[in-house]
């Protein structure tokens, strides 16, 4: 995406009544103006003296010899060049003379970051107007009290489907609220798994249907949706390990939430994206800080935002868009995830993911090794190798490797060869 380097930047404040789209007028990425922003903002003028293009990025298969290739699952690795940016305007953000951690969350300069980092969201996952997109705090753990909180009474009853641990922490917590059903649970085969939507057996008066489309820790992934039985219920998404890393068509869903850490920014911020009718009054006891409405009229600017969480993630946008949008990280992704797998499948047992084949996770590939007692000894000889955080999650052993958008082709390759050469001497 063409970033402006030479002053005036354009920018953009809200005013009602004044209906423009905000995309078009940020940069040169062009997208559908049917699907644009179509929230009402007024013409500023901001001069940035100090900005260097996003778009000059390195080549994707380079890494700098003093960062380590970072395989952890969140917070997890963020594109190097996003980094440099950042540092380069740490002290002094464009010109400002102050970097965007000193800035007031009301002033015009942080109010054209924020309101680029939704323009360049909307743009990437092309999210149509009908929906309000909200920059939040609290983790995607918060939001598993938010969405039955601000969606249902609470006799209200709900659906879950238990892909892994943090559907069943969703739906765990959304028992104080509502009264959800686990209408499918991947438990019993440890989690590796995604149900036939045909034989799911939905309630036809649920409110909403509930999925995490990326298990974080279980490696299993929703590769298509469900749709809710219920005409007038909706589909709701914990994104959070594969939120951006592949387009999405966001009409399916009435809600979308998404911690930053793993694909898009720092931990802080909470991206909220959410169909505007379905803002309406949350149980009347709902804290003011997990009420949608607040933050929607608001424009997330209710209390004080993680401002520079905020800003790291509108550099993570243009950085997507830069590399060409979502179809073309997605094909990066696949990529990746296909060296990786093919090492393991390949292996002659040697390595193992459990997870079913069609259902494998391109950001997160959780391994065993079939002699378990050299696990140990893989994690360490590939750290000795400035390989990272390759250790499974506590709950289930075993590695995994998160290779989410900012792991590079590089650092996959390099994990594969080091597996290969692992196995030559240990098998
Ligand atoms: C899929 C998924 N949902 C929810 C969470 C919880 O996110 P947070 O720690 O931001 O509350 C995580 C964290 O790793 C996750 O991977």
């Amino acid at each position: 995406m063409a970033m402006s380097a030479a002053p005036p930047h354009s920018l953009l404040l809200k005013k009602p009544n004044h209906r423009t789209t905000a995309t078009t007028q940020f940069t040169g990425f062009q997208i559908n103006p049917s699907r644009a922003a179509t929230t009402t903002y007024k013409p500023i003028s901001i001069t940035c003296s100090t900005t260097t293009p996003l778009q000059d990025r390195p080549a994707a298969t380079s890494q700098s010899s003093d960062r380590v290739f970072n395989f952890a699952a969140g917070p997890a690795t963020l594109p190097e060049i996003v980094l440099k940016k950042a540092e380069s305007e740490l002290y002094n953000w464009r010109g400002s003379g102050m970097s965007v951690m000193e800035m007031s969350h009301r002033g015009k300069e942080f109010l054209s970051i924020i309101q680029k980092a939704e323009s360049d969201l909307r743009a990437l996952l092309d999210i149509p107007s009908e929906y309000a997109v909200l920059f939040l705090q609290g983790g995607a753990t918060t939001q598993f009290a938010s969405v039955p909180l601000n969606l249902c009474n609470p006799d209200d009853p709900v659906d879950y489907i238990v892909t892994g641990s943090w559907g069943d922490k969703a739906f765990k917590e959304a028992t104080k609220f509502c009264k959800p059903t686990v209408i499918w649970s991947g438990k019993s085969e440890k989690y590796t798994k995604i149900p036939d939507f045909d034989a799911l057996e939905q309630n036809p008066s649920a409110k909403y249907l509930h999925i995490c489309t990326n298990e974080t820790i279980h490696g299993v992934e929703f590769k298509n949706y469900p749709t809710p039985k219920n005409k007038d219920a909706i589909l709701i998404a914990d994104m959070s390990s594969n939120f951006c890393s592949k387009p999405v068509e966001v009409s399916k869903f009435g809600v979308i939430y998404a911690g930053a850490q793993k694909n898009v920014g720092p931990s802080g911020v909470t991206i909220v994206i959410i169909r505007k009718d379905l803002i309406r009054n949350a149980q009347p006891t709902t804290p003011v800080m997990l009420d949608y409405k607040i933050h929607a009229e608001n424009n997330s600017l209710y209390n004080t935002p993680p401002c520079y969480g905020i800003y790291m993630c509108g550099l993570v946008f243009e950085d997507l868009l830069a590399q060409g949008g979502l179809v073309e990280i997605e094909k990066k992704n696949i990529k990746k995830g296909q060296l990786l797998y093919d090492t393991i499948d390949q292996s002659n047992g040697f390595y193992r993911c459990p997870v079913e084949k069609s259902v494998r996770s391109l950001m997160n590939v959780p391994f065993t090794l079939e002699k378990s007692e050299l696990e140990a000894e893989f994690i360490k000889e590939a750290a000795k190798e400035n390989m990272v955080q390759l250790k499974g999650h506590r709950s289930v052993g075993g590695m995994r490797a998160s290779i989410y958008n900012a792991m590079s082709l590089a650092g996959v390759e390099k994990l594969v060869a080091f597996m290969k050469d692992f196995q030559a001497r240990h098998g």
